[in-house]
């Protein structure tokens, strides 16, 4: 699931630089007998499989390194926000990402977690989606991903507080009766940043 995201995205680009470096784990080889196990039935009955600790404690044991954030992706956990995005990209050096299959995750696994994180109320089948989407709003952020340095961050939506960002707009000028409002085309960078400011959305879109 990750090859063609690794190769193509933001984030290949990135370890390709040489800015940040990208390992995939396969927990199955941390699986237990010749089937390499890591499920098994819940106690107490329910449906499906839970993810075991041995295969879990393995492979995280395996890579994780003093002060590394290890974090867990599970719909229960704190919702995934720019600001966490940020911070993770200004202070951890080494993230581990848990993916989680079949139920979910025995619940002594998570005391393996340093953070557990939900990327909206909505059930996937796995957690390497919600990895990959994590990681790619993590490593934009390191310097020197994106061509525009920091200012290409600086205005963007959830930059400061929840504000998102202002209406934008490319050629032409005019478009089925839709125009761009003439302040942008002024040329006056002091009222353009005004507009900008004043202009940035309250509101989600539809
Ligand atoms: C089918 S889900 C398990 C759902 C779990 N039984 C529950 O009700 O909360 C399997 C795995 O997908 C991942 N996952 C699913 N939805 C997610 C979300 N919204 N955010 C982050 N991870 C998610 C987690 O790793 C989870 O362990």
């Amino acid at each position: 699931m990750f090859e063609g995201f690794l190769r193509e995205s933001i984030l290949g680009r990135a370890a390709k630089k040489g800015i940040c470096e990208i390992n995939v784990v396969d927990l199955r080889e941390f699986g237990e007998g010749r089937y390499k196990k890591i499920d098994d039935k819940p106690y107490g009955g329910g449906p499906g499989c839970l993810m075991t600790c041995g295969p879990w404690f393995r492979a995280v044991e395996s890579v994780a390194t003093p002060g590394c954030e290890v974090v867990m992706t599970t719909p229960c956990g704190k919702r995934f926000s720019q600001a966490d995005s940020r911070e993770l990209a200004a202070s951890a050096c080494h993230v581990v990402f848990m993916c989680g299959h079949y139920e979910g995750f025995d619940e002594r696994i998570r005391t393996l977690a340093t953070r557990e994180y939900s990327i909206g109320d909505f059930v996937m089948t796995g957690g390497e989606l919600a990895a990959a989407a994590m990681c790619d709003s993590i490593a934009r952020l390191l310097p020197g991903v994106l061509g525009g340095g920091p200012e290409a961050v600086a205005d963007e939506s959830f930059s400061s507080s929840d504000l998102l960002e202002a209406p934008q707009y490319t050629h032409p000028a005019s478009f089925r009766g839709m125009d761009v409002p003439a302040v942008l085309l002024s040329g006056d960078h002091k009222r353009i940043d005004a507009w900008r400011r004043a202009n940035r959305r309250l509101k989600r879109g539809k």
